[in-house]
């Protein structure tokens, strides 16, 4: 029987982790096969122990697209949780547990801004003939409806270089947007120069490039960036090399350029969870990428003699990720037990379509 309202969250505040834990425990156990919980990979331990799945953003998002669950309760940050409305079916339920838990890169670019760079782009090129718009999956629904109404495409950070090819199969210069870094990164591994990568900076006109630099440009790359994985620095690299020259280094691509040349391996979070486990044991590894991942693949992989090291000498969490913890969560769970949805993510229709297209053309392609 439904409550006569939603449960307030007032009364979830107050509960200590493992009360909450509990809560978690008997709302599962009560909801059955009707909820499933997908969760990040950065998610911190005492939600990561509740998943039913894990993944990086693209594994999530295939998840996602194929669960026959009736809730769709997403343990990540919003851009992904719409993803997962976008690509589960019209009765399903995208659910997140905090609607504060956004993405601080994703928000570097919104519609009103690429729309007027594709304007001013327009001055000196025909975008629409010459451009192909790549989105990171890390932004808005609208971006991504965006690029499928110009006749682009999503991109992560596992199929970021396939998908450029991609899109110069169709067009002769990319703008991507909102991770200059991965962007950089994967334009490089396609062979393309730095200097016919530009920054768009958005705050001022035409990107504050020249009409020459973007005629020459293949990849016009958004002046946004994650500031977790700005902390990664080639020094630490440098120091780690020197105190142990046998040691390995594995970063995300959202790192800046130098950190992943310095790498023996660049990829996405699940990418980097693989390397490290099917690595010979006692190798140690230095890793770029957000702490929670690091700690929890430390744990894993200690007892075949490996160490894992963090990159960074001050601690590194995503918190906007952190900010789906126990309390939200159980707070979730049991308001969809007792028939109340809450914190749901839709997207509009005409917006979910034309994303949707861009989605599908990436699930497509990588
Ligand atoms: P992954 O797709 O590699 O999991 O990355 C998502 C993300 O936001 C990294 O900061
Ligand atoms: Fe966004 Fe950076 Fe957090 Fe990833 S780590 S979700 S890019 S803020």
């Amino acid at each position: 029987m439904p409550t006569a309202a939603p449960l307030p969250f007032d009364a979830y505040n107050t509960l200590s982790d493992e009360e909450a834990g509990a809560r978690i425990v008997e709302a599962r156990r009560r909801l059955g096969a009707r909820a499933v919980i997908l969760c990040h990979h950065y998610q911190r331990a005492d939600i990561y122990r509740h998943a039913d799945l894990t993944g990086d953003s693209l594994k999530l998002s295939r998840l996602a697209a194929q669960s026959d669950a009736e809730f769709i309760v997403f343990c990540g940050v919003h851009f992904m949780a719409e993803v997962a409305d976008i690509l589960s079916r019209p009765e399903q339920i995208a659910i997140l547990p905090d609607l504060a838990a956004g993405c601080s890169m994703a928000d570097m670019a919104n519609l009103a801004k690429v729309e007027r760079c594709w304007r001013e782009l327009s001055t000196v090129l025909d975008p629409d003939e010459r451009v192909t718009p790549v989105t990171y999956i890390n932004s808005a629904a609208d971006l991504k409806a965006f690029c499928g109404e110009h006749g682009g495409i999503v991109c992560t950070s596992s199929n970021a270089p396939k998908i450029l090819d991609w899109a110069f199969a169709r067009r002769e210069k990319v703008l991507f947007f909102p991770d200059q870094h991965l962007g950089r990164w994967s334009g490089h591994l396609r062979g393309i120069p730095f200097e016919a990568m530009p920054v768009w900076n958005p705050d001022l006109p035409l990107g504050g490039l020249t009409p020459e630099q973007i005629e020459r440009a293949r990849i016009i790359l958004w002046h946004g960036y994650c500031n977790v994985h700005q902390m990664f620095q080639p020094a630490q690299i440098d120091r780690f090399r020197a105190q142990y020259p046998e040691g390995k280094v594995i970063s995300h691509p959202e790192c800046r350029f130098e950190v992943c040349e310095k790498s023996d391996a660049v990829g996405s979070t699940e990418t980097i969870i693989r390397v490290v486990k099917e690595s010979p044991p006692g190798t140690r590894w230095l890793v770029g990428t957000e702490l929670n991942l690091v700690e929890r693949l430390a744990e894993e992989v200690k007892p075949e003699g490996k160490i894992v090291q963090f990159m960074a000498g001050t601690i590194c969490m995503c918190s906007t990720m952190q900010r789906i913890d126990p309390q939200h969560l159980a707070w979730c769970l049991d308001n969809l037990a007792a028939g109340h949805i809450v914190n749901q993510i839709k997207v509009p229709e005409h917006e979910a379509r034309l994303a949707k297209l861009a989605l599908e053309r990436m699930l497509t392609a990588s």
